[in-house]
């Protein structure tokens, strides 16, 4: 597995939370982008990651980072461990008791007039726009004990579209959560064993969920390890299509792989669904030697065509440029769409440039990041009341290395190859993170 020196450059912790106001611009900021982009990702409470590989990165303590646009301006900058019992335990033990015992680094979502921060099947917390905890969901009940990162909101029903993937039984539960916040599916999943699933996609009448290549060995654990996951050899990798509201799940076998992140999914007819994805060949796969990891191959994208009347899958790899962290209109999601972008990954421990797909047209647009600089998930925003897909902004935070601080480039989402529309200069670091999401200034 690549190692990633965690203690200097683009992951390293930042030591404390500041509030920082009107931010230095080149550029113009356009007026009409008003809300705060947010990140997450993990920056351990005490400053310092305990090595140097994901293993070491990924369960770290979550903090939230916000970029306040407001008529033009960057109105203010600032971060937040998030207020669980584990930072209670370092900074405030009489408050511990009272704080959610959970770790939620990985996304946020905005949905129901509720803010979560999201972690990797654990319980959301929900936060505010200014990146205050107010503690456990109240308006998403049916996930309060815990949920996928990535679930998956359809923008013309409102509805949300979640799963929890646990080692214990049951193994899969599936939901969906009605435009007000109230449950309105919670059904278990038959499994014969558990199952690693980051992500899952939707249709305008299905879910998928994603039964892949690597699963649980947890005599790993006794063998050293800390995580008790590999790939698996002997576990069939597999689409699971259910239809939205419930009802039989079909399975649908593929050709190994591991699919961290989804792109989106569709229904091309009644009968056809096309998924496209971030795929690896490989993940995970222990060394002979049964200690150590394979690195694991860089993710292309990559689409599956599902026909629900032959209950065959078809399957093709759409570009061979490495990527991951896909983001599109979410608008779009569940739906057909057109564009997609998406960080490029040109080595294991660096994400640098970002990529633009149009997959009408087949070509493809990049934005260049220097050698040296790293950048986060691009984060499309719509511009308000347009009607193009790609009409909007990219948003980006851009490590330099020279100076050991971030920008937030906003790029034309039309045109990511032109210079910035802007760049606010930050003072300071945004670590490299996980996943990050635009709050409207309505929120
Ligand atoms: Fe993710």
């Amino acid at each position: 597995m690549a190692t990633i020196d965690l203690n200097s450059g683009a992951a390293a912790a930042v030591l404390d939370e500041v509030d920082l106001v009107d931010l230095p611009v080149i550029g113009a900021i356009p007026e009409d982008l008003n809300g705060v982009l947010v990140r997450n990702g993990p920056n351990p409470l005490g400053g310092r990651f305990k090595g140097n590989d994901v293993l070491d990165w990924w369960p770290e303590d979550a903090m939230l980072h916000g970029i306040s646009l407001h008529g033009g301006r960057a109105t203010s900058y600032r971060n937040r461990w998030a207020r669980t019992k584990r930072w209670a335990d370092v900074y405030s033990p009489d408050a511990s008791l009272a704080l959610l015992d959970t770790n939620p680094n990985v996304n946020v979502l905005y949905h129901a007039g509720e803010i979560l921060a999201l972690s990797e099947g654990g319980a959301p917390l929900a936060i505010t726009a200014k990146l205050e905890t107010l503690g456990a969901s109240r308006r998403h009940l049916g996930m309060t004990n815990g949920m996928t990162a990535h679930p998956k909101v359809d923008a013309q029903t409102g509805e949300l579209m979640t799963f929890r993937a646990d080692w214990k039984k049951p193994f899969l539960r599936y939901g969906v959560t009605d435009a007000e916040g109230t449950s309105s599916v919670d059904v278990d999943i038959e499994m014969s064993s558990p199952s690693m699933m980051h992500d899952m996609a939707i249709t305008a009448t299905h879910s998928i969920l994603l039964d892949l290549s690597v699963g649980y060995d947890f005599s790993m654990l006794s063998r050293g390890h800390r995580m008790p996951l590999r790939w698996r050899d002997d576990h069939r990798a597999r689409l699971g299509i259910i239809p939205r509201h419930g009802g039989e799940m079909r399975w649908f076998e593929i050709a190994p792989c591991f699919i961290q992140h989804v792109v989106n999914a569709y229904d091309a007819d009644e009968s056809t669904v096309v998924l496209d994805a971030v795929r690896y060949p490989q993940y995970f796969r222990l060394a002979d030697n049964g200690l150590t990891f394979e690195e694991n191959p860089l993710g292309v994208l990559w689409r599956y065509v599902i026909d629900l009347d032959r209950g065959t899958v078809t399957e093709r790899q759409i570009d061979d440029v490495c990527i991951e962290l896909p983001r599109i209109n979410e608008g779009r999601t569940g739906h057909p769409y057109r564009f997609l972008y998406a960080a490029e990954q040109p080595t294991n421990t660096e994400f640098r440039g970002v990529v633009r797909y149009d997959l009408e047209s087949g070509s493809m647009q990049r934005y260049r990041v220097p050698e040296g600089d790293q950048n986060s998930e691009p984060v499309f925003v719509a511009r308000p009341n347009a009607s193009d897909e790609d009409d909007g902004w990219l948003l980006v935070c851009v490590y330099r290395r020279a100076t050991d601080t971030s920008d937030l480039v906003i790029l034309d989402g039309r045109n990511i190859d032109s210079d910035p529309i802007a760049t606010v200069r930050l003072p300071r670091r945004i670590p490299a993170g996980f996943h990050g999401v635009w709050l409207p200034k309505d929120c």
